[in-house]
């Protein structure tokens, strides 16, 4: 039931819906405005409500608008987003992903959201690996696989940038070794490459030049590009805003790896996963994680769980379920795990490195397994030749032959 106010052309538009005129009993709310706009302020909590204005706005009152969480929508559009929410109400397991609401900004309402809903093919370069590492579960080492995931790409000399879309515990950068936990100005990270004139965040990237992207990233010692998520932003990022960041990095970029966080009802991360080609879904052996990650995949459509691969971390022998059973009470086949190793992300993270890249990590060594089993990308080249680190490598390995021939010699 739609409780409507607005002139009569309105009213005749959406003659085929029941409407009401009772404000708490209905299931959604449409206002032209400015006309109706004290009716703002009496709107019940949690009732979708989409505006369509008719006449000129003060920045006060579009600042009201964007308070109460209301939709402007364009006449034209009313109907057909009136359509998909009612199929969403109906069958909210299919339209929680499967719709492409969450991608229209009202400037891109019609034909061109449509298009931008099938995500990967407005993507500019289509060679471009686009995974995100993801869990309803917090706490089970989202960060930590998308953060090795993305060092055992670069370290192959593959062009890896690390993008960190969770906004409610954003870490990448700290998890990285690159910046100083108190202050994220402070780059650590003696062997980081820093840009001169400040580095590319999810707040400010758009203050910079497109046409060379990766002078102004930050630069993990690993070679792995890293834009981190601060000034903390907590407002909410719009969808159509996401997916232009990441079409993006995908023009400079083979691997855009995401740390998504665990927040799906936010529309940047909706969209991050409908974009992705691959989504590894994280979960470990605990019973409430396991509950999370359930509710996901109930809510999350074939879609998108045809592209996800099941990681359980931190593989114990103490853990509530034996990896097999996750991977069969959330109805995976296959799935891959990373055994628990504190002592090898330790030793990382005081080394300000990746655990990938310590010797002998169990669970750098599970990591790698997965980055060549998962990963599209042929990681049989040598390492990234351009670092300080691999100039070193190459003289030591000179020094090596040159000993040899000595010792052959003899
Ligand atoms: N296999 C592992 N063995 C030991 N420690 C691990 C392993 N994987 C992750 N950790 C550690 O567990 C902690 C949680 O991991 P992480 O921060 O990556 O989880 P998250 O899912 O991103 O958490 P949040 O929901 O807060 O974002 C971190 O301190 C991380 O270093
Ligand atoms: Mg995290």
């Amino acid at each position: 039931m739609i409780y409507l106010k607005g002139s009569g052309s309105l009213k005749e538009a959406l003659g085929a819906y029941p409407l009401t005129e009772d404000l708490n009993g209905a299931t959604c709310v449409v206002l032209e405005l400015p006309e109706n706009r004290s009716e703002l302020a009496a709107l019940p909590e949690g009732v979708p409500v989409w505006v369509v204005i008719t006449g000129m706005l003060s920045l006060a009152e579009m600042k009201e608008i964007q308070a109460v969480g209301a939709k402007p929508v364009a006449l034209s559009q009313l109907t057909a987003e009136l359509s998909q929410y009612t199929e969403s109400q109906r069958n909210p397991a299919v339209a929680i992903f499967e719709d492409d609401l969450y991608l229209k900004g009202p400037e891109m309402a019609g034909e061109s959201s449509r298009q931008l809903a099938v995500g990967r093919k407005t993507r500019k370069n289509s060679q471009c690996h686009v995974a995100i590492s993801f869990s309803t579960a917090g706490g089970v080492g989202k960060t930590f696989l998308s953060l090795n995931l993305a060092v055992c790409t670069a370290l192959k000399g593959i062009d890896a940038v690390a993008l960190d879309l969770d906004l409610r515990s954003s870490e990448l950068d700290f998890a990285a070794g690159l910046v100083d936990p108190e202050n994220r100005k402070k780059v650590i990270d003696k062997k980081a490459r820093v840009p001169r004139d400040g580095w590319m965040t999810l707040a400010n990237w758009r203050g910079f030049p497109r046409d060379n992207l990766k002078e102004s990233i930050l630069r993990h010692s690993s070679g792995l590009y890293v834009v981190p998520a601060y000034p903390t932003i907590n407002t909410e990022i719009p969808g159509h805003e996401i997916e232009e960041l990441i079409c993006t990095l995908t023009e400079s970029f083979d691997l855009v790896m995401i740390d998504g966080g665990l927040d799906f009802a936010q529309p940047h991360i909706r969209t991050a996963l409908t974009l992705a080609d691959t989504i590894f879904l994280v979960a470990d052996q605990e019973i409430k994680s396991l509950g999370k990650v359930r509710e996901f995949l109930a809510l999350a459509g074939p879609n998108l769980k045809q592209k996800s691969k099941l990681v359980i971390n931190m593989v114990n022998p103490q853990g509530y379920f034996a990896p097999d059973e996750v991977a069969s009470r959330l109805q995976y086949n296959e799935y891959a795990s990373i055994r628990m190793d504190r002592q090898g992300v330790n030793t990382a993270r005081r080394s300000r490195r990746a655990t990938v890249q310590m010797k002998g990590s169990p669970a750098g060594e599970d990591v790698w397994q997965i980055a060549y089993q998962q990963l599209p990308f042929s990681f049989s080249g040598a390492n990234r030749p351009d670092s300080r680190a691999s100039l070193w490598g190459r003289l030591k390995t000179l020094l090596c032959i040159w000993k040899g021939k000595r010792r052959i010699k003899a």
